[in-house]
């Protein structure tokens, strides 16, 4: 049977066309490590890690920032946590917004224990974010508003240069996790003023898993203290840990052949136009909420979760059924009819809970570059008959 993959947000598959072989090529050829040879071999690996770091700033539009302000991590988590837990002292708050990923979640909660408190912006139940009710939840102490650019639950995208204004204008820290959007959307750290920007390697971006980062701006690098230490391959001659980028964040042999798969990922996205990958992603976003509302037009057996448009919105659409248990819907999807989904809280209760999803969740469905309408065709089809649609049966 034939497969259909639609769990992009979960991560992407295929992976960017030239990324297994530079995977292949760096552990079939010298697989050197980093930082820690003085041969010639070694120092060409750290010269296409720096690439890959310069390739991020220009991604990213970091144009105020150098290759050593961007930080290699496995993934976003890693970096939520190293710039959370190590800014955050007790009688800090922190604003986030309602449809936060546990990857904000938890480390926040796990921070309350040291005296950390946070509130969260209200969003409406398509999970578009009330901007205006954010104000009234400052406080004297309120340091740093941490969100999601796009929402891994129903794709709806947070208002971020509206949000960039308002940290300004209120002198607030603003860290962006980028999971959802990155490789996808374009994002300009200088115009949405953000002070961190955290990404992931194997979604959008269509590198391998276990490879992240974040990049940050000096002032707030100073103010972190780093989670982990160890290592480095510099200053070797003390046991204090650097002071300098990257090497304050990066303790420990990185994931050298993930890095350089994520370079090449990069090297094809480069080639690529994004607006015209955005522009594909939605076109299949529509169509798939198109074909449901025109098979099911009063929502009694498929509910759709969030947006109806695809304004401010990514490629990411739950759908319940009401009539049948979601589990089961999605089994048989991936069995019967070999179409991948997602289903459950998709580590976001905060989220479900906004959408009014919580806690039985969604099935949720997600479109990546390569996917085509012909897929999409067959997974309306596919979703009609498992959820028992009656003018399909
Ligand atoms: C919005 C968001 N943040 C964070 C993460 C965590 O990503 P990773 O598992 O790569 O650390 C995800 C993954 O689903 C996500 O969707």
């Amino acid at each position: 049977m034939a497969t259909i993959y639609l769990d992009q947000a979960s991560t992407s598959y295929p992976k960017a066309p030239s990324v297994a072989q530079a995977v292949y090529d760096y552990l079939n050829g010298s697989a050197v490590n980093v930082n820690r040879g003085g041969y010639q071999a070694a120092y060409s690996v750290e010269g296409q890690i720096f690439e890959t770091r310069e390739q991020l700033l220009r991604l990213f539009h970091f144009t105020s920032g150098k290759g050593k302000n961007v930080i290699f991590t496995p993934n976003i988590t890693t970096s939520l946590n190293i710039l959370l837990k190590g800014l955050l002292r007790s009688g800090d708050h922190v604003l986030v917004s309602s449809m936060e990923h546990n990857a904000v979640m938890r480390p926040l909660v796990q921070l309350e224990a040291d005296g950390v408190t946070f509130d969260r912006i209200p969003c409406s139940d398509d999970g578009s974010l009330l901007i205006e009710k954010a104000e009234k939840l400052l406080r004297p102490n309120t340091r740093l508003l941490v969100c999601l650019h796009a929402s891994n639950v129903c794709g709806t995208m947070m208002p971020v240069q509206k949000l960039g204004e308002f940290c300004q204008k209120h002198h607030l820290l603003f860290i962006l996790d980028t999971a959802q959007t990155a490789g996808s959307v374009p994002i300009d750290m200088e115009e949405l003023h953000l002070d961190a920007l955290a990404f992931t390697g194997h979604k959008g971006l269509r590198g391998p898993q276990g490879t992240g980062g974040f990049l940050i701006r000096n002032e707030l690098a100073s103010q972190i203290e780093p989670l982990l230490s160890g290592g480095t391959g510099s200053i070797s001659h003390t046991e204090e840990v650097p002071a300098f980028l990257p090497d304050r964040f990066e303790p420990g042999t990185p994931n050298v052949p993930g890095i350089l798969g994520l370079h090449a990922a990069l090297c094809d996205l480069e080639k690529t136009d994004m607006n015209a990958i955005r522009q594909h992603e939605l076109e299949l976003t529509q169509y798939f909420i198109n074909g449901i509302l025109q098979m099911d037009p009063t929502e009694s057996v498929l509910r759709i979760i969030g947006k109806r448009d695809i304004k401010d919105r990514t490629s990411v659409v739950s759908v319940q059924t009401l009539q049948m248990d979601m589990a089961r819907a999605s089994y048989e999807l991936d069995v019967t009819y070999g179409i991948m989904t997602r289903v459950g809280l998709h580590c976001a209760p905060s989220a479900h809970k906004s959408l009014g999803t919580y806690p039985e969740g969604t099935i949720r469905f997600s479109f990546g570059p390569e996917n085509t309408h012909h897929e999409v065709d067959f997974a309306l089809h596919a979703l009609a008959e498992v959820a028992e649609i009656p003018q399909h049966l």
